[in-house]
């Protein structure tokens, strides 16, 4: 996730306001900023590695000359963050002519870039995004695509057919000085919409960016170009050039709404923003997926190390390895790896390090470790460029952009996506399960970003209900079998960090060798219970729990009769989700749930107490 923004003004100096906007879509990334304007025909760049403060103080974003320009805040993908891999990209003439930023991932970017690498083309970055650039470049002059309306000019068809070749999802803004009074913009999945106001235009992937600036937006939809010129903006179907009209929208919320998109709070807006992260997780490179899987497919053993969540998401990982791959591997939390393992890793071990923002001082210190014991280092992180993309021989990025609520709620889930395409790759090298079977689950891995979306939108009501009910009990219980242990331990651990309500979670196995002398009648336990081959121990367990009085709460399948005749209150999850997916639906309803336990004991979900989003000391 970046941000992007630009403008095109009647008067006046463009790179100030681009700056401003793009510190309030910071939020979007901040590991590198830029900027590119045109006046009198020519372009003028600045960019760097680092936050927008940082290379402000050094290039001074504001002078640029220019009432015309385009600017990118990014959280890098594709690429670690450097000068040379920062938005705006420009093509191979010198000086440049056209300059592109660009939130997303252009799936079929290696393809390009061979192409483009044989027409003669140099790359400067390791980006995906650099190869529109030189593709608009490539197309100046070719023939144009058959379009309903024809384009006004060489330039706006080369747009056109470049724009046409990508595959994946992008918003992107081009300016040029082929075309000098113009901003060109094109939507594909990326958030993108205008912004109108008497004496500008302006594009951001989100509407705080010009919030300040005016209030009238124009939303440009998928598959939709918008061109900006200092009297008007048109939009058009990057399909076949036809026009669009679209109405302006008034947007009524207040600034500090605006950075939320909205939502009172942070996490409620991370949560979600699941289907979207989850989408992009299936957009995870080839190269990186098939290299992990190669090193994981000869490691001797594979130790997981993470903390909290990571730690959650580990554990369920250790299920689907087992299942689908017939690996063992060992979930560790970091802090007692060092302990635990110090002694017997070696050169044969091979660790897989998980964590959201690469720098947890625990997982850095059992990668540590381990490195010094020479064993091979394999990362999963959201920040590309933290300590533990640096320190790993292979990473993946989960690619849900910046976490900003201290509990973690996209990354569990993403992190889960990513696991479980590794692992199904690795049941796929190792031939253990049928290419039948794997289509089945690749398929039912893309359609979990719906699933979510549907289980927000039809049970979060009734969530809020449970909230209200359950708001002044003392304590909580969280209980279930196999993999979906993971998932009851990573809702305990919400709903004691958010609303500060004590919980214990066991395996129900375990329930009953100590932990069920807790049960009184009215004594809360929550059940994850998917229908796999766990639910008949489950339903005993329930029923020991009903016996001593406890109130029951499920997250069941939908239509689940027997559980559902059995709780006192149950949320339904669509049926068909195969086993190894099942933590990545079951988990939405105990975010949601500790987010509206939060609301109903007046804890701010955003700021728990005596908790950091990062944790940088052991
Ligand atoms: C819980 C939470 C923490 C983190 C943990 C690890 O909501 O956010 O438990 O999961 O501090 O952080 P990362 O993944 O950044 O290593």
């Amino acid at each position: 996730m970046c941000g992007i923004f630009g403008c095109v003004l009647k008067s006046g100096s463009a790179a100030p306001i681009i700056h401003s906007a793009l510190k309030r879509l910071e939020y979007r990334g901040y590991d590198s900023v830029g900027e590119a304007t045109v006046n009198m025909g020519k372009l003028f760049i600045k960019k760097d590695a680092g936050k927008i403060d940082e290379v402000h103080s050094l290039l001074n974003l504001d002078d640029l000359p220019g009432e015309i320009g385009i600017g990118h805040t990014r959280w890098a993908t594709h690429g670690a963050p450097s000068r040379v891999n920062s938005h705006p990209h420009f093509s191979c003439s010198e000086p440049p002519k056209i300059a592109v930023v660009h939130n997303g991932i252009v799936e079929n970017f290696m393809e390009l870039k061979k192409e483009l690498d044989d027409a003669g083309h140099v790359f400067r970055s390791k980006t995906d995004t650099e190869v529109i650039a030189h593709l608009i470049e490539e197309n100046i002059g070719e023939k144009e695509l058959a379009l309903k309306t024809p384009s006004s000019s060489p330039f706006e068809k080369a747009i056109f057919n470049a724009i046409n070749r990508l595959q994946g999802s992008f918003a992107v803004a081009v300016v040029s000085s082929y075309e000098p009074n113009k901003v060109f913009c094109a939507r594909n999945e990326s958030p993108l919409v205008l912004g109108v106001a008497e004496n500008a235009f302006y594009f951001a992937s989100d509407i705080p960016a010009f919030l300040p600036l005016t209030n009238k937006a124009v939303y440009v939809e998928n598959g939709e170009m918008a061109i900006l010129s200092k009297n008007a903006f048109e939009i058009k179907k990057i399909f076949d050039g036809s026009s669009v009209t679209r109405d302006l929208k008034q947007i009524d919320w207040a600034p500090e709404m605006a950075e939320k998109q909205g939502y009172p709070h942070f996490m409620i807006k991370e949560i979600y923003e699941q289907p979207r992260c989850l989408r992009d997780t299936l957009r995870l490179q080839d190269k990186y997926l098939e290299l992990l899987t190669t090193f994981l497919d000869r490691a001797r053993e594979v130790i997981m190390v993470a903390c909290g969540t990571s730690y959650h998401a580990c554990l369920a990982a250790s299920y689907m390895f087992s299942k689908l791959s017939f690996l063992a591997t060992h979930p560790v939390i970091a802090s007692e790896f060092t302990g635990q393992h110090g002694k017997s890793v070696n050169i044969d071990s091979t660790i897989l390090a998980v964590s959201q923002s690469g720098e947890t001082a625990d997982t850095l210190a059992a990668v540590e470790t381990a490195r010094q014991r020479a064993a091979t280092i394999l990362g999963l992180t959201n920040v590309v460029g933290s300590t533990l993309t640096r320190v790993s021989r292979v990473y993946l990025s989960q690619q849900s952009g910046p976490e900003i609520g201290v509990a973690a709620t996209k990354t569990f889930t993403s992190q889960l996506s990513a696991l479980s395409q590794l692992a199904l790759r690795l049941a796929k090298k190792r031939g253990k399960i049928s290419q039948e079977d794997i289509d089945i689950l690749d398929e039912k891995v893309r359609r979990i970003p719906d699933i979510v979306e549907k289980i927000i939108e039809t049970q979060k009501e009734k969530v809020k209900k449970l909230a209200t009910k359950y708001r002044d009990k003392s304590c909580f219980f969280f209980l279930a079998r196999g993999i979906s242990y993971a998932t009851a331990l990573e809702g305990r651990l919400k709903l004691m960090e958010i609303a500060y309500m004590p919980a214990i979670a066991f395996p129900a196995g375990e329930s009953k060798h100590g932990p069920i002398s807790l049960i009184e009648k009215g004594f809360p336990v929550v059940f994850v219970c998917p229908p796999d081959q766990t639910r008949k121990t489950v339903i005993g367990n329930i029923m020991e729990m009903k016996a001593r009085g406890a109130l029951i709460v499920a997250i069941c399948e939908e239509n689940d009769e027997e559980i559902i005749r059995i709780a006192d209150d149950y949320i339904e999850i669509p049926k068909g989700i195969p086993e190894i997916l099942s933590p990545i639906p079951y988990v939405v309803p105990l975010q949601l749930f500790a987010y509206y336990m939060a609301i109903e004991r007046g804890c701010d979900p955003d700021m728990p107490r005596n908790l950091a989003k990062s944790v940088t000391v052991k």
